[in-house]
């Protein structure tokens, strides 16, 4: 036979595509054409493929004119994890091996003929399932990686010799793996923290109920400490979004060998002099996931975030409003997953002093407003929780007082979140932050006598403003009673979102 198929894979966004690639071998001038919408990293493939076969003992098809051709041929098909597929499929024609077409085939080849790690293992084992292979074979060691996806068999090979050889039904035997494991990083607990009541309520009640958070307050009371102890107190990330955190993880070539699904929220703490790019993502050739596509499913910490690029906080209303972030490149569009709960913490002030110690402050009113100027408006509008903080007291730090563990706070925040998934089930959103504010006004409204108070104290309050306390006020409730909200649910609510009058 001079034509033959095989099948590969590619990313794309963040995730994978199952592609054919076909191998004609013809009469005419030899050499080798690739057609399909392929990058340069697949053309050079052209030079790897044939080394590799040519240091393999196997023989190149020399004499023929060799056409590769990818499809779908309308989607950009980007880096050399096509190499191993074009190789068995210019094989294949070459009548060198079978055609395997219950078989998909990634990795990247050397000139020696070794095969290479590729980014993406799981999402392309999620992507060959989805179409039907029952087989994936791909570099050894990232077989454990694979196999996180259930429902499709995985090879691992060393070489395209391994791969032949499968191919021809003899046996082959690739180099142990050792497979760590990973102990569960040492993380901080909230024991850790002392004092700072207000605080821990807030952070305890984004948790609940997966509300933006903002901290403000003076150098060294605690905002980095809390801000990265939230992970501790989210519940384990449901199956299928393990297994998307997990897949952005491995596209972005983050997952260690033999690191299983990931199951707890992901942090990603940016500093404050990230560009736009490295928050949202981008890349002028292969799409680079950023940290918000990283933070999918977690948080999204802005640490000093009064000192981050005007253009970085803006970057950040569409996927706070989507969900998603959106790359336009020529030629193409990519749509990343992206929703992640926001932790601002940010001083008071450029100089630091005004919320424990306003006498000492020496900025101007117009400066501290210029200073949380690039914070209001539509990023601020969305947190739902706002606090701020002073100094701990030395009372604080007394040893016989015992501050509540994080794995306390995370067991409330469990159930809170339970009692809302109850009541949601069948919609689209699970915890309260995510419920638009019509519907919450409408259906899950909050007891007679909260709207008398919330009417009252806040006359001026816009919709938006109000929703933020309707939808805070059910998380105070599903934490403490699990009732509609109540009276002393909004007090508290209003409480929990002037508490930096900074931020309005
Ligand atoms: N409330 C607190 N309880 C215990 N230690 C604290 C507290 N606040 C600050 N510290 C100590 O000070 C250090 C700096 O705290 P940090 O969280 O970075 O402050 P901030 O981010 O507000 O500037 C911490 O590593 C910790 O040792
Ligand atoms: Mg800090
Ligand atoms: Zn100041």
């Amino acid at each position: 036979m001079s034509l033959a198929k095989a099948h590969g894979a590619v990313i794309n966004g963040v995730s994978g595509l199952v592609v054919t690639i076909e191998a004609y071998l013809s009469q005419g001038l030899p050499g080798l054409t690739l057609v399909g919408l392929a990058d340069t990293a697949v053309g050079e493939s052209r030079d790897r493929v044939r080394a590799a076969i040519q240091n393999s003992n196997l023989s190149w098809p020399g004499e023929r004119r060799i056409t590769i051709g990818l499809s779908p041929a309308s989607v950009h098909k980007r880096g050399a994890m096509l190499d191993l597929g074009i190789a068995l499929a210019l094989l294949a024609a070459h009548q060198q091996i079978p055609e395997r077409l219950d078989v998909a085939a990634i990795g990247e080849l050397s000139l020696d003929g070794s095969v290479n790690e590729v980014r993406g293992a799981l999402v392309a084992a999620l992507a060959a399932r989805s179409v039907g292979i029952e087989i994936l074979l791909l570099p050894h060691t990232q077989v454990a990686e694979a196999e996180l996806v259930p429902g499709i068999k995985v090879i691992g090979v060393s070489s395209l010799n391994d791969a032949v050889a499968f191919f021809k039904g003899e046996p082959f035997s690739t180099p142990e793996v050792s497979l760590q494991t990973y102990a569960a990083p040492e993380t901080s607990d909230l024991s850790d923290v002392r004092g700072q009541p207000d605080a821990r309520l807030a952070l305890e009640l984004a948790a609940a109920g997966g509300h933006h958070l903002a901290m403000v307050g003076s150098p060294g009371v605690g905002k980095t400490m809390l801000a990265s102890r939230l992970p501790s107190l989210l519940p384990e990330l449901p199956d299928d979004l393990a297994v998307a955190v997990t897949g952005i993880h491995s596209i972005a070539g983050l997952l260690k060998p033999g690191q299983g699904l990931i199951r707890e929220a992901p942090f990603q703490a940016p500093h404050h002099s990230a560009t736009a790019t490295a928050l949202i993502g981008g890349g002028t050739n292969q799409v680079r996931v950023g940290m918000a596509t990283l933070a999918h499913g977690g948080v999204l910490c802005l640490d000093e975030a009064a000192e981050f690029h005007r253009v970085v906080l803006d970057a950040l209303r569409v996927p706070l409003e989507s969900g998603e972030v959106i790359i336009s490149r020529s030629g193409f569009t990519s749509r990343l997953p992206a929703r992640f709960q926001l932790v601002l913490a940010a001083n008071p002030c450029p100089c630091g002093m005004f919320v424990d110690a306003g006498d000492q402050c020496s900025c101007s009113p117009q400066t501290r407003r210029k200073y949380f100027s690039r914070l209001s408006g539509p990023l601020l509008d969305r947190v739902d929780v706002r606090v701020s903080l002073a100094k701990p007291t030395m009372a604080d730090f007394d040893p016989e007082l015992e501050p509540e563990s994080s794995a306390v706070v995370a067991s409330r925040v469990l159930q809170a979140r339970e009692v809302a998934a109850a009541r949601y089930k069948g919609q689209t959103w699970m915890c309260n932050a995510q419920v638009p504010g019509p519907i919450m006004r409408k259906h899950f409204p909050i007891s007679t006598e909260a709207m008398r108070l919330l009417r009252r104290t806040c006359g001026g309050l816009s919709a938006r403003g109000i929703d933020r306390i309707f939808r805070l006020a059910w998380t105070i409730a599903d934490l403490n009673h699990q009732g509609q909200p109540t009276a002393p649910d909004v007090e508290l609510a209003l409480q929990m979102r002037d508490g930096a009058d900074l931020w309005q």
